[in-house]
C-alpha cells in the first residue's frame, strides 16, 4: 500500500517532451506528454478499448493516438475519434491525473484529484532559486522505497558503502540527534576538527581540519533533504556562521513504482562557485558514482529480504531516523485506509 494523496516527482521537467513518456507510480502505469503550449497531460496508461498501453501510441498535434486501432484522445483525455463508428462514444474517455511542474520536476497526484492543490508540492526552493545551482539524475532502484528512506536517514553507512569518496570513520563515531514532529524527522550529526574527506576537501579547496555536518530531514511522502557541508574548524559553523565553509543540499525524492522498485530522483544544490558549470557536472557525476554504490547494496538487500519472508529488519541506535520516518508513513497509511472507501 502506498500513500496516494500526495505529490510524487515522476520525472525531471526536461524529460517530458512532445512524445508519450511512460512511468509507473504507486503501481499505476501512467503516460505523460507535453503539449505544444508547454502544458503537460497525464493519463492512465491504458486505452479504454482493448487496454493497450497508450504510451505505445503517438502524438498527432495535441492528441494522443492509440497504436492499436487509432482511438484518439485530446489533451484532457477525452476521446475525440474512434474507428468504424459514427461519432464518438462518450464512455471512452481515459482517466487523467493532476500534474504540475515545479522546482525542475514534474509532479503527479495519484490519489483523490480534489485534494491536489499545487501548494502541497514540497518546498525545494534550492532547486529553482537562481542563487543556487542544482543538477542531478534518476536511478531506477530494485528495492522498496522504504529501504532508501532508511539508507538516507542513516548516513553512518557512508563509512562502509562509500569509503573512497564521502565516507570516513568519524561519521560512525559522532553522536546523532534525532528530532521529529508529526510530519518530519530531522537527524543531525556534527563532526568537529576532522580531516575533510576527498570530496569535501576538493570543494573546500583546503585539506585543513574542518567541522563537518550532516542534517537529514525526512518529509512525506518519501523526500529526504540533506544539508551537508564542511567549514574550517572552529570558524563558527555549528553556531550558524558558514562563511568559511561550503554547503550543499542533497535532494532525494523517492517515488514508489512497485512494492519492490523505486524511481529515485537525486541531485545536489549548492550556493558556492555557482558560475562553475564544470563543477556542477563533476559533482553530479561524483554523486552518480556514490549513489551507484547504494544501488548495488540496496538491490542486494531487497533480494535478501525477499528470500526470507517473515524475517524482520532489526534496529540499532543508528536507525533512529528511519524508524521515526517509517512510523510517520505508517500512521498516514492507516489514516488513508480509514478515509478511503475500499
Ligand atoms: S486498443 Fe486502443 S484503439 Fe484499440
Ligand atoms: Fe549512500
Amino acid at each position: 500500500m502506498f500513500l496516494r494523496d500526495t505529490w510524487y516527482a515522476v520525472a525531471w521537467d526536461s524529460e517530458i517532451k512532445h512524445a508519450p513518456f511512460a512511468r509507473t507510480v504507486c503501481g499505476e502505469p501512467i503516460v505523460l506528454y507535453r503539449q505544444m503550449n508547454g502544458a503537460i497531460s497525464c493519463f492512465e496508461d491504458c486505452c479504454p478499448h482493448r487496454l493497450l498501453p497508450l504510451s505505445m501510441g503517438y502524438l498527432q498535434g495535441e492528441h494522443l493516438v492509440c497504436k492499436y486501432h487509432g482511438l484518439e484522445f485530446n489533451e484532457c483525455g477525452q476521446c475525440v475519434w474512434m474507428p468504424g463508428q459514427e461519432g464518438v462514444r462518450k464512455d471512452f474517455n481515459v482517466g487523467t491525473y493532476p500534474v504540475a511542474e515545479k522546482h525542475r520536476f514534474v509532479w503527479v497526484w495519484i490519489g483523490d484529484p480534489r485534494l491536489a492543490a499545487e501548494s502541497k508540492i514540497p518546498d525545494l526552493h534550492w532547486c529553482s532559486d537562481p542563487n543556487w545551482i542544482f543538477e542531478g539524475s534518476t536511478y531506477h532502484m530494485k528495492c522498496d522505497y522504504l529501504l532508501l528512506v532508511d539508507n538516507l536517514m542513516d548516513l553512518s553507512h557512508e563509512t562502509y558503502v562509500h569509503p573512497t569518496s564521502i565516507g570516513q570513520r568519524e561519521i560512525v563515531e559522532a553522536p546523532i540527534k534525532a528530532t521529529s514532529d508529526d510530519f518530519t524527522v530531522t537527524l543531525t550529526r556534527w563532526m568537529y576538527g576532522i580531516d575533510p574527506p576527498p570530496f569535501w576537501s576538493a570543494n573546500l579547496r583546503s585539506g585543513e581540519k574542518c567541522d563537518r555536518w550532516q542534517i537529514c530531514q525526512f518529509s512525506l511522502p518519501a523526500n529526504v533533504m540533506i544539508d551537508v557541508g564542511v567549514a574550517l574548524a572552529g570558524t563558527g559553523a555549528p553556531e550558524g556562521d558558514r562563511s568559511k565553509g561550503v554547503t550543499g543540499i542533497v535532494v532525494n525524492l523517492m517515488t514508489p513504482e512497485t512494492e519492490t522498485s523505486t524511481w529515485y530522483h537525486w541531485g545536489m544544490a549548492r550556493n558556492f562557485q555557482t558560475e562553475d558549470r564544470g563543477l556542477t557536472f563533476r559533482i553530479r557525476d561524483g554523486q552518480a558514482a556514490v549513489f551507484a554504490e547504494d544501488l548495488v547494496v540496496l538491490d542486494a538487500q531487497q533480494q535478501s529480504i525477499l528470500q526470507r519472508p517473515g524475517r524482520e529488519l532489526r534496529n540499532l541506535k543508528i536507525d533512529a531516523g528511519g524508524v521515526h520516518a517509517r512510523r510517520i508513513i505508517e500512521r498516514e497509511l492507516a489514516r488513508q485506509s480509514q478515509t478511503t472507501p475500499a
